[in-house]
Order: structure tokens, then sequence, then C-alpha cells
């Protein structure tokens, strides 16, 4: 009998298994495709391995700039797609180092509720029933499409596929400008294809301040990305050597179409509908205070989760608040408001808290400060003066959010998430002194306007 089975080993699923040694739980975590999930193998450490590639690329481009000449660098993809893959193989090897230090059991196949426990089914067809005291559903999320662009892995493809190409495309159409269609979009900008990206919002990255869009905006075009927002595609025409895609009356014919409109929730076959989890479209709703669903025992963490962020780090605390009430039947509710948001896009776009609109449709008296990179000392010095800091907060009280864009920005972030979390007003904020010269400064100088003042 295990005290938990969590079904699904991405980083909902192993930040409970690995946080579950913290009480002394007998654990299993059952993965039919490898342990580390979306994130460790078709997400955010691979597409940081490619960002950091482009990123290096565009660095050695404009090295004359900095007074250091160097050969016409071009782009070894297959190297570069071969770092990549040892970049994930160290994470996951480590990953499974980690939980085999913490006696987490991992076992391999299709995990499914039932008879109080999981049924597990291994590949070649054989099972075997896991009795637990309660059950972790981590399964996570896949690529959704839209209408007339069937997913073939070939001229249409999901970031799954991408990941993986074996060569650059010269042509690529990005449909959905969230945080993975505009990390593609930079990155393949970077790297010289021709990219056209398709935003069906009136702005990219909708959702996030439309300062730090405008910014982000700008600079993909420099890249010499195409970016179309408010323009609704139609259905892919599909020919023997690319796909055209038609918007507006008009077209673009490319090699590629990457489409990333977002992801839908993995639950189907976990034998949900013999239990009393209620789902939201799909996702799994659960108790904010505890992350149990209506069925006692059976919590759900990470992707699957009804209206929470699907981030990694988030998972990561939901799993923490999962297993604390389980082992301890305290509520442990995760803190939403502080947590980070990051967009590895050259330059990044970091946001923490709410925005100006969110703040204004909550009912909040609210006032802004922003301030922008251009002419910082440290930002001139690394040539990477593209960007702005926002900060949002109540007129008379604390910070309710903020945004940075910039070369660092999801460094920089996490001194603007303690204000959030912590309610700290902007005065207190600005009376602490940021080291010079650093891009940091920005978040300075903005808190400093944010109560009344300047200084530069
Ligand atoms: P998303 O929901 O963030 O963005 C999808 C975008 O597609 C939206 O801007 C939407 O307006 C647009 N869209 C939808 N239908 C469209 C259409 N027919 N034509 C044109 N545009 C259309 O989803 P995304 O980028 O696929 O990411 C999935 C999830 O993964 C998100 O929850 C995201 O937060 C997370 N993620 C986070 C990352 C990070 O934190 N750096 C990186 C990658 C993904």
């Amino acid at each position: 009998m295990y005290d938990v089975v969590i079904i699904g080993g991405g980083p909902g699923g192993y930040a409970s298994a690995l946080y579950a040694h913290n009480f002394g739980l007998k654990t299993a975590m059952v993965e039919m495709a490898g342990i580390g999930g979306t994130c460790l193998l078709r997400g955010c450490i691979p597409a940081k391995a490619w960002l950091h590639t482009a990123q290096v690329f565009s660095t050695v481009r404009r090295s004359e700039e900095f007074g250091v000449l160097s050969a016409e660098p071009k782009v070894d993809w297959a190297a570069a797609l071969s770092r990549k893959n040892d970049v994930v193989t160290r994470i996951v090897r480590g990953l499974g180092g980690l939980l085999g230090g913490r006696g987490v059991e991992v076992i391999d196949g299709f995990g499914r509720l039932r008879d109080g426990g999981v049924e597990v089914v291994a590949s070649d067809g054989s099972s075997r029933q896991l009795d637990a005291a309660a059950v972790i559903l981590a399964m996570g999320s896949v690529p959704r499409t839209i209408p007339g662009y069937d997913i073939d892995g070939e001229r249409i493809v999901t970031s799954d596929e991408a990941l993986d190409w074996s060569s650059q495309p010269s042509r690529v159409a990005v449909i959905g400008a969230g945080a993975i269609g505009c990390e593609f979009a930079s990155l393949l900008g970077d790297m010289g294809s021709e990219v056209h990206l398709f935003e069906v919002a009136d702005q990219i990255l909708p959702g996030m301040e439309p300062e730090a869009a405008k910014v982000l905006d700008r600079e993909l075009r420099h890249k010499g990305v195409t970016v179309r927002a408010a323009a609704a595609v139609d259905p892919a025409r599909i020919g023997h050597d690319s796909v055209v895609v038609p918007f507006g009356g008009d077209s673009v014919e490319v090699d590629v179409v990457l489409v990333a409109v977002g992801r839908g929730p993995l639950t189907d076959g976990v034998g949900l509908e013999h239990t009393n989890v209620e789902l939201d479209r799909g996702f799994v709703v659960v108790d904010a205070a505890t992350q149990q669903t209506a069925e006692p025992g059976i919590y759900a963490v990470g992707d699957i989760v009804a209206g929470t962020p699907a981030l990694a780090h988030a998972g990561f605390a939901e799993g923490i608040s999962a297993v604390t009430h389980l082992a301890t039947g305290e509520s442990a509710a995760v803190d939403y408001r502080g947590i980070p948001l990051v967009v590895y896009t050259h330059p990044e776009v970091a946001s923490v808290g709410v925005t100006e609109a969110a703040a204004r449709s909550a009912g909040y008296d609210v006032d802004v400060a922003t301030h922008g990179m251009r002419g910082l000392g440290r930002a001139v010095i690394l040539g990477e003066e593209a960007g702005i800091v926002k900060v949002v907060f109540e007129r008379g009280g604390p910070i309710l959010g903020a945004t940075v864009v910039g070369g660092a920005a999801g460094e920089m972030i996490h001194e603007l998430m303690y204000a959030v979390a912590w309610e700290a007003l902007p005065a207190e904020a600005a009376a602490l002194i940021h080291a010079h010269p650093t891009v940091s400064e920005a978040i300075g100088e903005t808190l400093l306007s944010a109560s009344g003042r300047s200084l530069h």
C-alpha cells in the first residue's frame, strides 16, 4: 500500500514525488513516456536550449560592434540539435537520480484510477494494481490545433515536432503569438529563417501589458519577422513542397506551419468518469486551498488543473500544496499572485501579479509608473537597450503587478515578485538602492517614479 501514487512524471508529478520525502511517504510515480514531462522533454528546457543557440548566434553576428572580429558565423543546426538533446538528457538523468535518492518508485506504464488505487498498464499490455491512500493526477497537457490545420508532423507541426527539426526551415508561419509562438518566432528570426507570425488578438502576447507587447513586436520586426496581429487565418492549403496560409484575402507560402494556439488537458482514459472528479472544459477542478478534487483523496496538479497558469513552476507549487495536505491535513494554498511568467524571447518579457487592465477591472484605483532601458549605463554597455519596466500599484497603496522587458527580464522579475507578494508600497521598495551600473536600476527608477519622485 502506497501513501501516494502520482500519475504523470512532469513538473507537477515529480515535484509532488520529491516533496513527499519530507513526510516519509511511501511514494510511486507512474509515467508512460519517460520522466520529465512537457517541460523537460518537449517544452521549457529544449526550447530554452534552442533560444540560447539563437542568442549566441546573434551575439557573434554583431561582435564587431563590441570590437571583436570574428568570421561570419553560421548555424550548425545538427550540432545545436545535438546540444539541445544533451541538455535534456543531462537534466532528465539528474531528475532520475534525485527521485531514486528520495526513494520514489518510478513505474513505467499508463496509469488509470481503479478500485481505490491506480492500475498500471505496461507497453506489453500487462497490468498491475497499486493500492494507494491518495492519488495525485498530474497528466499534463498536449498542444491543440485549429480547424484546417491538422497536425501531420511534416508541413503542419506543433512545438513537439519543431523542437526536433533535423534542419532549419527557410520559411515558417507561426500561428498564435502566445509564449510558444513568440519564442519560436524570436529564435527562428534570430537564426535567419523567414518568419510570419499570426495572432488573432489585437496584440502579440495577449493578456500581457500592451507596452511590453509593443517592445517585443518591434524587436521581432527588427529580426525580420513579419508580425500580423488581429489576423485570422483560413484553412491551410498543403502542396507538395510547401503550405499556403490564407488570411484576410491575402496569403503567404511557407515550408512549414507551426501551430501554437494553446494546450489542452490530457485526461483521456484515466477513469475519471467513475469518480466524482469534476471537469471544466476537460481541465480538473480542484479546491484552491488543498489541490483536492471533488473526490476525497484524489488531488490534481500542473497543466490539467482548471483556471491556473500552465507553467512548470506553478506545477511545482501545486505539488507542494497537494502533498502538504494529504500528509498533514493542513491547507497550503498556492499564492498565484506572486508567480512570475517569463517569455524567453530576445529580449525577454516577464511579469508578476496583475496588469494595469486587470487591476482596473478588479476595481482598484490604479496608478502606474514606467521606465525605459534606453540610455541606462549597463544596457548601453551590453547593447541591450530595448526594454521597459512597468509597475502597477494602487493609488496610495501597494504594488499589484509588474512587467519587465529586457535581456535579463526573466531574472530581474524576481525582485518585483517579492514586492508584489509582500504587498510593498512603492516608497518602501524605492528606498532600497540598486547597484550601479546594472540593468536592474531601471526597476529602482520606476519605483522612485511610482513614489512620486525621480532621479535620472
Ligand atoms: P497561449 O494560450 O499562451 O497562446 C496561444 C495564442 O494563440 C494566443 O495568443 C491566442 O490568441 C492565439 N490564437 C488562438 N487561436 C488562434 C488562431 N486561430 N489564429 C491566430 N492566433 C490564435 O498558448 P501557447 O503559446 O501555445 O502556450 C501553451 C501554454 O504553455 C501556455 O499556458 C503558456 O503559458 C505555456 N508556456 C509557457 C512558457 C513560458 O513560460 N516561457 C513557454 C511556452 C509555453
